[in-house]
């Protein structure tokens, strides 16, 4: 039997991203430094969702960003299966980056105008070196678009002719395409009208079971992350302020910045 690597698959351990912003029409200003994300740790655990919650400017997106590698942060450890970013060598460091996937608010803005939809899903397989053969690529691109609900023909289509709700499905065939263990979903319905909203969050549930993937999953909108999340972590001004079960943190939350996330959640 092969052992199955057990613990956490992506954890962060006192992390931390500080911005200094320059403010070059006030000759002699000093630079002022910013701390976005300060000091948060957590770990995400195979097949499971946990729920990133805060306002706007919170540091939800660094957060991910620092989460899935595109971000360095200035202190702290990021860890996959175990082996810290700055120790992985190049194979290590593929892997994960092929295991850690993202899906953001604006899936148009990610996605080349001029390239039809089949690239677009496809090109993972090409720049991570998974799938090289034309025929197989056009087939995987074919098997993804089914798995998130579009027609067939949406292979030959460009972004421009998409609707947005069609777009974030074409987001999701991308990262998934490469099978990741975790898919980090920063506001992917936020977006979207109402009734599309439902649509894409059941999609990700959908799938979720039938590739047991792990989702970090971003959004300002507590009802929302109550919605997907098994645990829910609650960040202001860039710190963790409450954590929890989704049940816990959504029906008897204990922080007052938390009482006024889901007291807006109920408003709006
Ligand atoms: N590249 C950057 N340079 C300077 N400040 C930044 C940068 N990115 C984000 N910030 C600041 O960091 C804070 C957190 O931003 P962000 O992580 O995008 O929050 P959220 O996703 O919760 O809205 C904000 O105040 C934002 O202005
Ligand atoms: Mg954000």
């Amino acid at each position: 039997m092969n052992a199955v690597p057990a613990g956490p698959i992506l954890c962060c351990e006192d992390v931390s991203r500080e911005f200094v912003t320059e403010r070059k029409a006030i000759i002699g200003t000093p630079k002022k430094k910013f701390l976005a994300v300060n000091g948060v740790s957590l770990c995400i655990e195979a097949g499971e969702t946990v729920g990133i919650v805060g306002e706007s400017g919170s540091g939800k997106s660094t957060l991910g960003e620092i989460l899935g590698g595109l971000r360095e942060p200035t202190r702290g450890t990021v860890r996959f299966r175990g082996v810290a970013l700055k120790d992985m060598d190049e194979g290590q460091y593929q892997r994960y980056r092929r295991n850690v996937q993202f899906i953001f608010q604006d899936p148009k803005g990610s996605m080349h105008p001029q390239f039809r939809i089949r690239q677009i899903i496809g090109e993972p397989l090409l720049t991570l070196k998974i799938c090289s053969d034309r025929a197989q690529r056009r087939q995987l691109v074919k098997d993804m678009i089914d798995q998130v609900g579009l027609e067939e023909g949406t292979a030959e289509k460009y972004p421009s002719e998409l609707s947005g709700g069609q777009c974030q499905r074409v987001a999701i065939a991308r990262a998934l395409i490469v099978h990741p263990k975790i898919i980090i979903c920063d506001e992917p319905v936020s977006a979207l009208d109402v009734s599309v909203q439902a649509q894409i969050l059941n999609l990700l549930k959908e799938l979720q079971q039938a590739h047991e993937i792990a989702y970090i999953f971003i959004s300002h909108d507590i009802g929302v992350v109550n919605y997907m999340a098994d645990r829910i972590i609650v960040m202001n001004r860039g710190s963790i302020v409450e954590t929890g079960t989704a049940e816990q943190v959504f029906y008897s939350p204990v922080d007052e910045y938390t009482r006024k996330l889901v007291a807006s959640s109920f408003a709006s």
